[in-house]
């Protein structure tokens, strides 16, 4: 059985919107391992969004990260790495398709930094990493 890490951005928190994600979750079969509600430094930050570490986008995305609460999921299933990227929908939430998280609830408020929502590892690799640094 795979696990993946969800994240739950200050926006969704914010939003009241930590139900209706897990509820996805659970609706989709998916099993909820561990949760914790944390706020995040910029160390953690750092680690984890290593990979875009220079781009544009970056240094706005964790600072949006550090702005309020965020909520941490393990989340356990046959292949939920990829079906939670898909219940996601796709990065940008103005483009991503109804029916989505992202596409139901996320919104392009012309911000730096897309207010999408959630988080999800996008490798087997990315959920050992990710799930290691918020799970310490
Ligand atoms: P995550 O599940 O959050 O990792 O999203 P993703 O895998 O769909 O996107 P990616 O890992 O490429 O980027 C991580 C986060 O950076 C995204 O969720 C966005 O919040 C932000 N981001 C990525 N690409 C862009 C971009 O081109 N512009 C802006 N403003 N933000 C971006
Ligand atoms: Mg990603």
């Amino acid at each position: 059985i795979e696990e993946t890490l969800v994240l739950i951005k200050p926006d969704g928190v914010a939003r009241n919107l930590t139900g209706e994600i897990l509820r996805r979750i659970e609706a989709k079969g998916y099993s909820l391992v561990d949760l914790r509600m944390l706020q995040a430094d910029r160390d953690l930050l750092a680690a984890h969004y290593a990979e875009h570490e220079g781009k544009p986008f970056y240094e706005p995305l964790v600072e949006f990260m550090q702005s309020g609460p965020v909520v941490a999921v393990r989340v356990a299933g046959n292949r939920v790495i990829e079906g939670f990227r898909v219940l996601a929908g796709t990065t940008d939430p103005t483009t991503a398709a109804p029916g989505t998280i992202r596409g139901d609830f996320g919104r392009d408020w012309g911000l730096k930094v897309q207010q999408n929502l959630v988080h999800g590892s996008d490798s087997v690799e990315s959920a050992e990493r990710e799930l290691a640094l918020w799970f310490a």
